[in-house]
């Protein structure tokens, strides 16, 4: 998984976010992801809307989605103001050939599911590394804390390796946007990832996983500026 960490620029993931940008128009309420990725996306909206006048709200998945619209000039609004989104756009930690996902290295996937599927269209903004033929990373999967223990016990029996995410600069798990813990588990090569999802929706205090299968669209962004784009 990329370093969360990573602040220096990425020309590839540049090209993908910027070019996402383009295919919104005005009168869009968009769907703002998280990540290294889409803030590319979430700044060119900002310059749009204040060199182009272009005339959007943003609906975020973060804090961090929320700090960087704010500092970008992108208007905010929420989901009960407006359940209905034109287009969302998010970045992606894995896919595949059937535009698969796997999402929440950030630990954002539950908000992020829920805004993508209140939109009419998904696109995801990716690097060229992370389109892979069988989804192999570990699946984050965001856990309540009162259900932890049966939750780990149950991804067992699945054959997963759970293991509850650490936080960096605080001791001890993550929390999340939401107030809960994450569980990343591994189940090595991801053959069907729509089976594996509705089991692990079926986990009494999974709150959410990060297998998303509403990719509408994959735009990937290469080191020379251009883009390729995969749709369903
Ligand atoms: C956030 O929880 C994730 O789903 C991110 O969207 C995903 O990890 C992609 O992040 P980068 O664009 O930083 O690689």
């Amino acid at each position: 998984m990329a370093d969360r960490n990573q602040t220096s620029e990425s020309p590839e993931k540049k090209a993908a976010g910027v070019y996402a940008a383009s295919l919104v128009k005005s009168g869009d309420a968009v769907g703002l992801g998280t990540g290294s990725t889409v803030a590319y996306t979430i700044k060119e909206l900002g310059r749009r809307i204040r060199e182009d006048k272009l005339d959007i709200v943003g609906v975020v998945t973060s804090y961090q989605s929320e700090a960087i619209a704010i500092e970008a000039g992108v208007p905010l609004t929420t989901l009960a103001q407006t359940p209905k989104l034109t287009i969302a756009i998010d970045g992606a930690d894995q896919f595949d050939e059937n535009l698969c996902a796997i999402k929440g290295g950030g630990a954002a996937h539950t908000r992020e599911k829920i805004v993508s599927m209140s939109a009419a269209r998904f696109i995801v903004v990716s690097d060229p590394a992370k389109k892979v033929k069988h989804l192999s990373v570990s699946v984050p999967i965001e856990v309540m804390p009162f259900g932890k223990e049966l939750v780990v016990t149950s991804l067992k029996e699945l054959g997963g390796s759970p293991v509850l995410r650490a936080a960096a600069k605080k001791d001890g798990p993550v929390i999340t946007d939401n107030g809960n813990f994450v569980v990343d588990c591994a189940f090595g090569e991801i053959k069907n990832p729509q089976e594996l999802a509705l089991k692990l929706s079926q986990i009494p205090g999974a709150v959410e996983h990060g297998i998303f299968m509403n990719v509408d669209e994959v735009i990937i962004g290469k080191a020379d500026g251009t883009v390729e784009i995969i749709q369903k």
